[in-house]
């Protein structure tokens, strides 16, 4: 069977573009593959964190991805913070990699551009390389994600085949090479506020995005005020009317329905109406998802799961840590017993 990785920052709560983007793919391939699900907190400190508000994040992403419908008997949940080999790796990663390679990265040239060069951490820079260590780790073949994390997955690649180049034996590889998976509808959902923008939970401006957890009274306020255009038609058009054409991949996305049925069924009807349905299918779909994370995050059970799949995930991820040890020559070669 084949194996996936993906993993969340616990950096706010989710919002429904990362359920649209990433989550929704992942209740689907834990059927058909070997699935590691993991909260990725060490990716969340490459900007400065509350630790209070971090910890609760942590778990209360851990509970989504419970209340989605990920089913811990068929994949592997943790908190990468409780796996130590990914730090371990990132270290091994980053002296394999040049920092002309980061200093490429789109995400990093944009938050180095906001903030200023000299203004953001370290990690922010060799982030990705803890993100290839994510990855390898655990041998994965596929790594769903949205389409903003393609580049982080080519770097992935061109690190594995060098690595393997210059460490493998003649058939031998150390890591497996993994292949990117965009969701097909919704890959990249947009900001309410700014169509032209990714919707993002780090966003100031809250009318931007629609978290899980938004209360129905909010969804509809915020799908209600959302920029789309002065025409009133409803037609898919991402590039002349973006505003629009985001609300009917929402649309279709939260109701499982295509849009071009979407885009037929509202032909001459206006823009009020259409946003007054959309937000009850996004209320419909959310308020299941809603009562499951408030029932998870008031018991145990989550931090069974959680202590469960972090015992899991040690037991691959130090395997491939050792490999990767033995191949450049750290530490002394692991003796017979
Ligand atoms: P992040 O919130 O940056 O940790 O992203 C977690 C996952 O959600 C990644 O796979 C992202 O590509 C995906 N994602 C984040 N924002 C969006 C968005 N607006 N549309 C689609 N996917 C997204
Ligand atoms: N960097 C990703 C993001 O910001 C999250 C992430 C970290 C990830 N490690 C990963 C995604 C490994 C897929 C695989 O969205």
């Amino acid at each position: 069977m084949e194996t996936i990785f993906s993993g969340i920052q616990p950096s706010g709560t989710p919002t429904i573009g990362n359920y649209i983007g990433a989550m929704k793919q992942f209740i689907d391939l834990q059927n058909h593959y070997s699935c590691y699900f993991c909260i990725v907190d060490e990716h969340a400190i490459t900007v400065p964190q509350d630790p209070l508000k971090l910890r609760q994040q942590t778990r209360s992403l851990a509970a989504l991805y419970l209340a989605v419908g990920l089913d811990p008997e068929k994949a592997t949940i943790f908190i990468q913070s409780e796996v130590s080999a990914h730090a371990e790796a990132a270290w091994i990663i980053q002296c394999n990699t040049t920092i002309g390679e980061l200093e490429r990265m789109t995400q990093f040239k944009d938050k180095s551009q906001k903030n200023g060069r000299t203004g953001v951490s370290a990690g922010l820079l060799t982030y990705p390389p803890l993100m290839v260590g994510d990855i390898v780790l655990y041998n994965a073949n596929l790594v769903p994600v949205g389409d903003d994390q393609k580049q982080h997955l080519e770097l992935t690649r061109d690190f594995v085949e060098r690595f393997n180049k210059r460490y493998g034996q003649a058939n031998q590889e150390v890591l497996v090479l993994p292949e990117v998976k965009i969701a097909e509808q919704g890959g990249r959902v947009m900001s309410l506020q700014d169509p032209t923008k990714k919707m993002s939970k780090s966003d100031t401006n809250s009318k931007g995005f629609i978290s899980m957890l938004d209360e129905p009274a909010i969804i509809r306020k915020k799908i209600k005020s959302a920029v789309t255009d002065s025409t009133g038609i409803i037609e898919y058009d991402p590039v002349n009317k973006p505003g629009i054409s985001n609300l009917l991949s929402i649309f279709s996305a939260s109701t499982g329905r295509p849009v071009e049925e979407l885009v037929a069924d509202y032909t001459g009807k206006g823009y009020g109406e259409f946003k007054t349905d959309l937000a009850e299918a996004v209320v419909a779909l959310l308020a299941p998802i809603q009562e499951r994370y408030h029932e998870l995050l008031a018991s145990d059970e989550l931090d069974d799961i959680l202590d469960k799949g972090a015992d899991q995930a040690r037991l691959v991820a130090n395997k491939t840590l050792q490999r990767m040890k033995n191949a450049i020559g750290l530490g002394r070669k692991p003796r017979k017993r």
